[in-house]
């Protein structure tokens, strides 16, 4: 089906606020809504699922260092709006078909709080996963100020929940970031980039099984139905819930907030103009210095932080354009559809004078020292098939439930991982609860896991910087295929299990994703600083972020209401150390 593009202007999610406070603590409440919504003037709205019944979900503004507590709840349908596949691990016949759980990607977040893929509940919280533990999650928010986003994460249909809609933007800032004076209110936008496909009557579609389906074998003579596809690619591209969107802008200075929320697809964007991007930092927050840059790669769940000035663009239209294969980096080219992402209308006249900056000087930054890592570990990204003869994707060999667990950093320490993809293509993977640093790439013939071996040793090639603009804190990192990727983090502050994962969300539901699990550690003590640290980044302010703070343990009692405003403490987010 082909649309017309720029006919609807982008949409901007409207900012939530709280419903009252717990403890003097903001408390929010975001039930999860089966909608319709008008996603293209040309369709007929389309039924998706949103957080407060939007798609996407509403926006968090939160402070550095002033913690929130948001009780999500589903109030969504008992069937999927989606083929589910039963034969994915977590998505059994026995299990409810409509599950969801909440993870803060980017979050510095306690593992109760984080979203994890067996934390499930259903509507009402009729049905709850085995890990689940409470109603109301707490987000300490003692993290630099980043771009950060929420999206459903419960096992085995991750990629179904998330195409349906449910994802949100979630900022965390601090006075200091706004001291720098960078584009803001108005002229701060987000844009998140996502692929779908309709049907003609508007709905959303997702494939039910692979196209063409796999001839029955005496190994498999029925494929299941509906099943997963290896991963999915829309013939659409939408911006903050439109389809190919524009948006009018005056002749100055921008800040975009660009995320790929997209299952599968890559962007690789630019602008039509042949201007730079001025980006000033990605998923963890602002790079040290501005970088400049033509071209941004976006693999699903990185983010770019951009300045955009079109001053000397007035009345212009630019187009912000996709060139990155499908899959990534060695499919098949954009058609001239997916070339295109949305389009910018420069205006002649400015408001009122563009007085924002960009200053050569964002943030406090640490860079990561390898000699401080006190273990370096091996992971590999392998191709296998599972029992229909279907793709299945997995890290370090094993399946997201296989014991033992093991990647066990201990609290506090930096451990370096090496990242060995012998798949075909390139995976993002992402790690919860840390942001981390890539130290370099580098090809890599042989097994990483057998080394030594005289028919095939283990043969690194020279190991490649990332550039510039992949030097600052991330999340997400992609993993090319044949090369080994390092990446370098301090582990905590906080113990407990979390999930690694591939952030194409057919590859993570199927099962390229594993949980890791920090340790308790007695040597470390997360209310001293530690050398060199940023206050920004320190541990030091989550070290009192103790579950008696949160208030999330009694669900059901004391609910303050929202005249209890006066009794709201502000903490000082200014210093933290
Ligand atoms: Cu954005 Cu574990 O995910
Ligand atoms: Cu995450
Ligand atoms: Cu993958």
């Amino acid at each position: 089906m082909s649309l017309a593009k720029f006919v609807d202007a982008l949409p901007l999610p409207s900012v939530i606020k709280p419903v009252g406070f717990r403890n003097g603590i903001p408390y929010f409440e975001v039930s999860m809504l089966q909608v319709k919504q008008k996603l293209h003037r040309d369709l007929p709205p389309t039924t998706v699922w949103g957080y407060n019944g939007t798609y996407p979900g509403p926006t968090f503004e939160a402070r550095r260092n002033q913690p929130i507590l948001v009780k999500w709840m589903n109030k969504l349908p008992f069937e999927h709006l989606l083929p589910v596949d039963r034969t994915i691990e977590g998505a059994e016949p026995n299990q409810p078909s409509v599950r969801t759980v909440v993870h803060l990607h980017g979050g510095r977040v306690r593992p109760e709080n984080d979203g994890f893929p067996d934390a499930w509940f259903t509507r009402d919280f009729e049905n709850i996963g085995p890990k689940f533990l409470h109603e109301v999650y707490y987000y300490p928010n003692c993290q630099r100020p980043a771009p950060l986003w929420y999206h459903d994460h419960a096992l085995g249909i991750t990629r179904l929940n998330v195409y349906a809609g449910l994802a949100g933007l979630y900022f965390i800032r601090d006075s200091h970031e706004e001291s720098l004076n960078l584009p803001s209110g108005k002229f701060e936008i987000p844009l998140v980039i996502q692929d779908r496909s309709f049907f003609p009557n508007g709905e959303l579609f997702y494939p039910s099984q692979p196209d063409p389906v796999p001839p029955p074998t005496p190994e498999v003579p029925f494929f299941p139905n509906p099943s997963i596809v290896p991963e999915f690619f829309g013939d659409t591209i939408l911006v903050n819930g439109k389809v190919w969107p524009y948006l009018e802008v005056e002749p100055r200075k921008y800040r975009f907030r660009i995320y790929n929320g997209s299952n599968a697809r890559f962007y690789t964007i630019r602008l039509s103009s042949d201007q730079e991007f001025v980006q000033i930092g990605s998923e963890g927050g602002l790079f040290e210095h501005p970088v400049l840059t033509n071209e941004i790669i976006l693999a699903p769940a990185e983010r770019a932080d951009v300045i955009v000035d079109f001053s000397k663009h007035k009345g212009e239209r630019i187009i912000l354009t996709n060139s990155a294969n499908a899959p990534f980096p060695d499919g098949t080219p954009p058609t001239p559809d997916l070339a295109q992402i949305m389009e910018f209308r420069v205006k002649t006249h400015l408001s009122h004078s563009d007085h924002s900056v960009i200053p050569n000087n964002l943030s406090c930054f640490e860079r990561l020292d390898p000699g401080l890592a006190v273990t370096t570990r091996k992971n590999t990204l392998n191709e296998d098939t599972d029992r229909f003869g279907r793709l299945l994707l997995l890290l370090n060999h094993m399946e997201f439930r296989d014991l033992p667990i093991t990647e066990t950093p201990a609290n506090g320490t930096v451990e370096i991982w090496e990242l060995y993809n012998q798949t075909i293509d390139t995976h993002p993977i992402h790690l919860h609860l840390v942001q981390f640093q890539i130290l370099d790439r580098a090809t890599f013939t042989g097994n990483p896991l057998d080394p030594n071996n005289p028919n095939n040793p283990l043969i690194i090639g020279t190991r490649v910087p990332p550039k510039d603009n992949e030097k600052g804190w991330k999340d997400t990192v992609r993993a090319n295929p044949g090369e080994v990727t390092r990446i370098i983090a301090r582990f905590g502050p906080f113990t407990g299990i979390y999930p690694w994962h591939c952030h194409i969300l057919e590859h993570e539901d199927h099962d390229m994703m594993r949980p890791y699990e920090v340790l308790q550690n007695h040597d470390f003590d997360p209310c001293i600083p530690i050398p060199g640290v940023c206050p920004d980044d320190s541990f030091t302010q989550c070290c009192h972020e103790d579950q008696e703070h949160c208030g999330c343990k009694e669900d059901h009692d004391q609910d303050e209401s929202s005249s209890d405003h006066g009794h709201h403490h502000h903490h000082d987010e200014s210093s933290s150390d």
